[in-house]
């Protein structure tokens, strides 16, 4: 724990914040969340069903300043269909309300230990394995030193050692707590018997020192809860199937210094990978010059050009799926200045740049031929007439899926995407999501028609 004092005021600041995420929910017509089954049916209402709908964790809530985010961390679950059960520690309870979590995840919060109601309903046992996951967020050095050294004084620390079900602890607590020799070894112990523990945030803390000892914010929490839940890497629906993806923008040089680019960010691509992957799929990511970190369990190639790309992809097959996400440039300079392209001083008004066109690797990856993979999906960024531009592409191109969207908002770059998913059996319009979840939908579409296909070559 940090600090104790202004217990009132934090009460106060927890509760508008349970005001402000409760709204927010009902915005995204999520309000029945509340109720674990009614989150999976708004979100299938929603075609918005994840692989992990229907997950549970028993979340235990330790005392600490950055407990509030905890109730972010179970909205952002329900997104996902994840629900979550609550153990709330008497040092927990100075911070966040038993109200705001169980309103958050429409269940009774458990604190007690000697509980006689508690104990007729769900005996602590059954409450420590009923869940897929236990998160210990926060996870104070007190709850850590217990978990460490198998003490079981209160429903926490019980619910810990009676588990035996994966357990996350997310730490938080002051620089020097953290490096604490003591804290150090309770963590080796930690890890040593099985327990993740994430790394805390370094920043400044909300006791005027800095260093590391901050929770993580609450998205990177929820994307190692997925990871985990997800289970070992090679298991899943696509377990056994490769996939090529290629993201991001080309640059095409004009001197050593100078390039033709475009405003892809990658992300779309990016979280398509990491979505396959999730689901066990052998993924190839050939990536232009993009910002964003690799996703766990992807193999990436980085490029230039989109030259560099084409010889990347084909280097990577044979594949069961392609999808190319990547904003290839369509043309490049005719020639590549040795040295740096000088002005004039004021000879010329006008300088003329010769390209030439690069090649298609949607085009050549869809084309008939030996090693095609058995399916082959395109994106197509468009500015007007979506659906007839990316039926046109389909043809042209030779996929088997084109995922259209409409570029001239703020797409590029930007966090959602609204998507037509156009099939030579029709055109689906999904709804506008992030584009995380594009991606994990997308993988789920392509899982099931690879199970389709497995089912009727059996039968
Ligand atoms: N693509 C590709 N190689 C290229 C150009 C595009 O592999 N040289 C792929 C993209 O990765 C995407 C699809 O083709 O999957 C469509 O890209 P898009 O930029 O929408 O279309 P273009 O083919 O460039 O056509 P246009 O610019 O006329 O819309």
């Amino acid at each position: 724990m940090c600090a104790v004092a202004g217990c009132a005021k934090r009460r106060r600041a927890g509760g508008q914040l349970l005001t402000r995420l409760l709204s927010r929910a009902r915005q995204s017509h999520q309000s029945a969340w509340c109720n674990p089954d009614q989150v999976s049916l708004s979100i299938k209402d929603h075609s918005r069903r994840h692989v992990l709908d229907g997950k549970r964790i028993l979340l235990i809530v330790g005392g600490g300043i950055a407990a509030y985010k905890s109730l972010e961390l179970i909205r952002l679950l329900a997104r996902e269909g994840i629900g979550a059960r609550v153990i709330l520690t008497r040092a927990g309870a100075e911070f966040v309300t038993p109200l705001s979590l169980g309103s958050l995840s429409g269940d009774k919060v458990y604190q007690e230990l000697f509980s006689l109601t508690d104990e007729a309903e769900m005996g602590h046992i059954e409450l420590s394995r009923s869940a897929d996951l236990v998160v210990v967020c926060p996870a104070t050095a007190d709850l850590m030193a217990k978990a460490a050294n198998g003490l079981a004084n209160d429903l926490a620390s019980t619910a810990l050692l009676a588990t035996d079900k994966p357990v996350l602890m997310v730490p938080t607590m002051n620089v020097r707590m953290w490096e604490h020799a003591a804290t150090k070894r309770n963590v080796a112990q930690l890890r040593a018997d099985g327990v993740t523990v994430m790394e805390p945030d370094v920043g400044p803390m909300a006791c005027g020192e800095f260093g590391a000892g901050r929770l993580p914010e609450p998205e990177r929490i929820a994307k190692e809860v997925r990871r985990m839940l997800a289970g070992p890497k090679g298991h899943g629906p696509l377990a056994g199937f490769r996939a090529i993806i290629t993201a991001g923008p080309t640059r095409e040089p004009l001197d050593p210094v100078r390039f033709i680019s475009n405003h892809s960010s990658g992300k779309q691509g990016y979280a398509i990978a990491d979505a396959l992957a999730r689901l066990g799929a052998d993924v190839r990511l050939v990536t232009g010059p993009t910002q964003l970190p690799i996703p766990d369990g992807v193999t990436a190639l980085r490029v230039e050009t989109a030259v560099e790309m084409q010889d990347a992809v084909k280097a990577s097959l044979p594949a069961d799926i392609f999808i190319g996400v990547a904003a290839v440039a369509d043309w490049r300079p005719a020639t590549r200045a040795q040295g740096k392209l000088k002005l004039k001083g004021g000879a010329e008004d006008k300088v003329a740049l010769q390209l030439v066109e690069n090649p298609d690797i949607l085009k050549s990856i869809g084309a008939k031929r030996k090693d095609r993979p058995r399916l082959v999906i395109g994106f197509a960024a468009e500015t007007s007439d979506v659906e007839r531009h990316a039926r046109g592409k389909l043809a042209r191109k030779g996929c088997d899926w084109i995922v259209a969207n409409d570029v001239s908002g703020d797409v590029m770059g930007g966090a959602d995407n609204e998507v037509l998913l156009v099939t030579k059996a029709g055109t689906e319009r999904w709804p506008r999501m992030g584009k995380a979840e594009v991606a994990m939908k997308l993988a789920e579409r392509i899982a099931a028609t690879f199970d389709d296909s497995r089912t009727n070559a059996a039968e």
